[in-house]
């Protein structure tokens, strides 16, 4: 099933990558450095393929981990980045500003809820989400309640591989225990029972509610993915949900963080995943599609009374300040990709890819080991009976001519939007056929990490 139909026809490409330094030397996300797992070489890739190293072509469904979200190679963001890198390619942002991070804050302040007015460019989701955390807890130093430390969240939840970040991150499956007291103690509540589209399932909220009661007196924040808790499965939950969360934070003086870092910019058919349940969060997290993938950056968004709170705090002044933040090539990519966005067209495309994915991965509900089938905007996921031998079936979909990395017991993907119909039929065919071949001893378990 080796799609020799699409060889690249350069076959002297491979001979630029040394597996062998690679293997010895380099790390790769969630891998042994004695037991190297296979990595795939990559020479370049263009619209919504990659062009691996040993000439193959593949039909990319996972956007590079989200983030590719207008296909790569796009002129717009390309242009936007070279001409910023002979103006200025990077400047220190302590007590300097340029254009490309006024231009970008304006569109993320024009984009974003109306109370969400003060942006901190940050390095990347995780140094987002380590942003949010610290803002809200200043905050309540500047309100004089500096017990409000801790953080809530919900369990299945994932928001980054930084000590805060992991703190919030599902106290089972995530690193919790690997590194003992490190990881500070939060509060966690059950994940969301209320399914998307569904109204609040009676109680789902008591749980959390209880600890609120119990413990707001010593809570700063809530953190929650809207909608979507990603690499905790791909679950989607109900916008009642949200909304019920708004209120209790509400009632109980408690800041509400969304991480929209997987879901925002239009990726599960709303340009973020808060619209869903018309709510505004104090503090917004935002990452990976950011700058259409190009280059990393984030971006923290708080509200005036946040930001006021911060500087009524005893610091006087929200402490944190990374060496590249603000960084002007990174800011000019991040502004021509929502230029795109802000043409609007990402609205039908994604609309596209949902009702083709939904009608395409609809029969394998019929298949022997399958859970599960669901769609929303451009995610689109199979879910197994149990663990996935990510390894094993990353190879296997190789074969049949896609790159897509399931984890945890899901095949899923998320597709750049701007993918073809024939290209989406191969990622949902070569989906069923893996799906449809699994058996359990295919199966193994999968550490749970970023989706
Ligand atoms: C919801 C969410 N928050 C935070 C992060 C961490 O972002 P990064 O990998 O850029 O540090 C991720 C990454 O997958 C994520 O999905």
């Amino acid at each position: 099933m080796n799609n020799l139909n699409s060889q690249h026809s350069d076959s002297t490409i491979n001979s630029e990558i040394d597996f062998a330094f690679d293997k010895q030397h380099i790390w790769h996300p969630y891998t042994s450095m004695s037991q190297a797992a296979k990595v795939t070489g990559v020479h370049s890739a263009d619209g919504c393929e990659l062009t691996l190293s040993d000439g193959q072509v593949v039909v990319d469904g996972t956007s590079s981990w989200w983030a590719c979200i207008h296909g790569y190679n796009r002129p717009e963001i390309i242009d936007a980045m070279q001409h910023q890198l002979t103006t200025l390619s990077h400047v220190m942002f302590g007590g300097i500003t340029h254009a490309p991070a006024i231009n970008l804050c304006k569109r993320l302040v024009d984009m974003t809820s109306p109370n969400l007015t003060k942006v901190f460019l940050a390095d990347s989701g995780s140094i987002a989400v380590e942003v949010a955390m610290k803002m809200a807890m200043q905050y309540w130093q500047g309100k004089n309640q500096p017990l409000k430390q801790q953080l809530l969240t919900v369990k299945r939840g994932y928001h980054g591989d930084t000590f805060a970040a992991m703190s919030v991150c599902d106290p089972d499956n995530g690193m919790h225990t690997m590194f003992g007291n490190a990881v500070t103690e939060q509060l966690f509540a059950p994940a969301p029972l209320s399914g998307f589209n569904q109204a609040l399932v009676d109680g789902d909220t008591d749980a959390l509610e209880a600890i609120l009661k119990a413990n707001h007196q010593h809570i700063a924040a809530l953190i929650i993915e809207p909608i979507m808790q990603a690499a905790g499965g791909m679950h989607f939950y109900s916008a009642d949900y949200l909304v019920a969360l708004r209120a209790l934070c509400d009632k109980y003086q408690v800041l509400l963080i969304l991480d929209e870092i997987a879901t925002g910019f239009g990726r599960i058919g709303k340009l973020f995943a808060y619209e869903y349940a018309n709510i505004e969060a104090d503090i917004l997290c935002l990452g990976k599609a950011l700058t259409g993938g190009y280059i990393s950056l984030a971006a923290t968004i708080c509200s005036d009374e946040v930001a006021q709170g911060i500087s009524d705090s005893p610091a006087g002044v929200f402490m944190h300040g990374p060496t590249f933040m603000g960084n002007p090539l990174a800011c000019a990519a991040a502004d021509a990709s929502l230029a795109i966005l802000q043409t609007g067209k990402w609205q039908q495309q994604v609309s596209d890819i949902e009702s083709q994915m939904t009608l395409e991965l609809a029969e394998a509900i019929h298949y022997q080991h399958v859970k599960d089938v669901r769609v929303l905007g451009t995610v689109g996921v199979i879910e197994m009976d149990s663990a996935i031998n990510t390894g094993a079936l990353q190879q296997a979909f190789i074969q049949l001519g896609v790159w897509i990395r399931p984890f945890g017991n899901v095949i899923y993907i998320t597709p750049p939007y701007t993918i073809n119909a024939a290209q989406l039929t191969k990622l949902t065919t070569a989906m069923k056929t893996i799906a449809a071949d699994m058996t359990q001893e295919q199966s193994s378990a999968d550490t749970f990490s970023n989706g």
